[in-house]
């Protein structure tokens, strides 16, 4: 008989430079990580809108410097496989994302994929592990305040539009620059898709059945924030509204790295992934109708092994931190914010029918985020769900 092999120690969070001009620090990060041969993870737009050439100037010019920009708006494993084979010919030593949500988790796949031996393919499908090992430095520096991937440790990759997910402690970055400058300049729609990822995010953090006292005090943190600032965000954006955004996405992003997301994620994936809706808009559809879900659990479907009684009591405080009276409440509110942000609430107006539902349904059953949730979801409770959103 063997002895069970150790815990892995739980990697320390990624240490992150916060505040409006922080992106001017970059070049010292990079130099503090003895930097030589820096690839850069960038999409065309985003490199352009949010004045990073401004803010740094020439002062990237100590680096040689390879841009990696041409990939889609989801990642796909065919982009992450091109960046994989451009750090490799470039002998990258640093992998640096500017960018959002996809940037960021392209830079994260290059980075541990790079010096790794079986093409990235195996990886994405599981059929090989990670070594556990990162030759390459990771600096990332979100424009978008959302997915909060810069202090995660996981990355989501499309392959045949099927969400893939890679989780390692690995993976997660050596350091993280956030500063809500680079946000400024999002259009409204952005603001809004990418402020929802944010609130879902906490919202699920809060509920999941890894959730610990640590990881509530960040999700609701995050909550209070997104509540009280995105719909200034995107309406009459100012320094103080895109900060407190920025710091929400950061403490959501903290939050689920400690206990991953759940049902509204899980349903997310097959709607960015087949239908191509944005991937915060698609967690925000269901959330709502996932919060009453919630609400009903009980003993026979509750996956929390802390109970009923424990879920519903987090429940509750979910309640207050939404300033609403219950579940139904809730539902109400949510969807509310939804069509005040302007974001279409109905799956036929996205072009799903009937039996588009259905497989978007058993996608998201055999997701493993679904097995976070506090209740278990059933193809019955989940089709009523997909069919209430019209
Ligand atoms: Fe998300």
């Amino acid at each position: 008989v063997t002895a069970p092999s150790p815990p892995v120690p739980e990697a320390a969070p990624v240490p992150v430079r916060f505040g409006a001009g922080a992106i001017r620090q970059l070049p010292e990060v990079l130099a503090g990580r003895q930097a030589r041969r820096v690839l850069l993870v960038c999409g065309e737009t985003a490199f352009a809108a949010c004045g990073i050439g401004r803010l740094i100037g020439e002062r990237l010019g100590a680096w040689r410097l390879d841009r990696f920009s041409c990939f889609t708006a989801n990642p796909e494993l065919a982009d992450l496989e091109r960046g994989v084979e451009l750090a490799r010919h470039a002998r990258s030593d640093t992998v640096v994302a500017i960018g959002g949500g996809t940037a960021m988790d392209l830079a994260k796949g290059i980075a541990i994929l790079a010096g790794e031996p079986a093409p990235p393919a195996a990886y994405v499908a599981r059929t090989q592990q990670l070594s556990g090992r990162r030759r390459l430095s990771l600096v990332l520096a979100p424009t978008t305040a959302g997915t909060g991937s810069e202090v995660t440790r996981f990355l989501v990759v499309y392959r045949d539009r099927v969400k893939r997910s890679l989780d390692h402690a690995a993976i997660a970055a050596d350091a993280a620059v956030v500063d809500p400058q680079l946000t400024w300049s999002m259009p409204p729609r952005l603001t809004a898709v990418t402020g929802m990822d944010a609130l879902c995010q906490a919202v699920e953090s809060y509920w999941s059945i890894h959730s610990t006292a640590a990881s509530r005090r960040l999700a609701a943190r995050a909550i209070r924030l997104v509540l009280a600032n995105l719909e200034a965000a995107c309406r009459a954006p100012g320094p103080a509204a895109r900060t407190a955004m920025s710091r929400a996405a950061l403490l959501a992003g903290r939050a689920i790295d400690i206990t991953r997301t759940t049902a509204a994620h899980a349903v997310s994936y097959p709607l960015t992934g087949l239908y191509g809706i944005a991937h915060g808009h698609a967690c925000a559809l269901t959330l709502p109708h996932f919060v009453a879900y919630n609400a009903r659990v009980g003993p026979a479907d509750v996956l929390d092994p802390r109970g009923p009684a424990f879920v519903l009591r987090r429940m509750r405080e979910l309640y207050v931190l939404l300033g609403v009276s219950g579940p139904r409440a809730a539902r109400t509110r949510l969807a509310a914010l939804l069509e005040r942000l302007g974001l279409e609430p109905n799956l036929a107006a996205l072009g799903l029918d009937g039996e588009d539902r259905r497989q978007v349904a058993a996608l998201a059953l055999a997701s493993e985020r679904a097995a976070n949730n506090p209740r278990r979801l059933t193809p019955r409770g989940l089709r009523r769900i997909l069919e209430a959103i019209r």
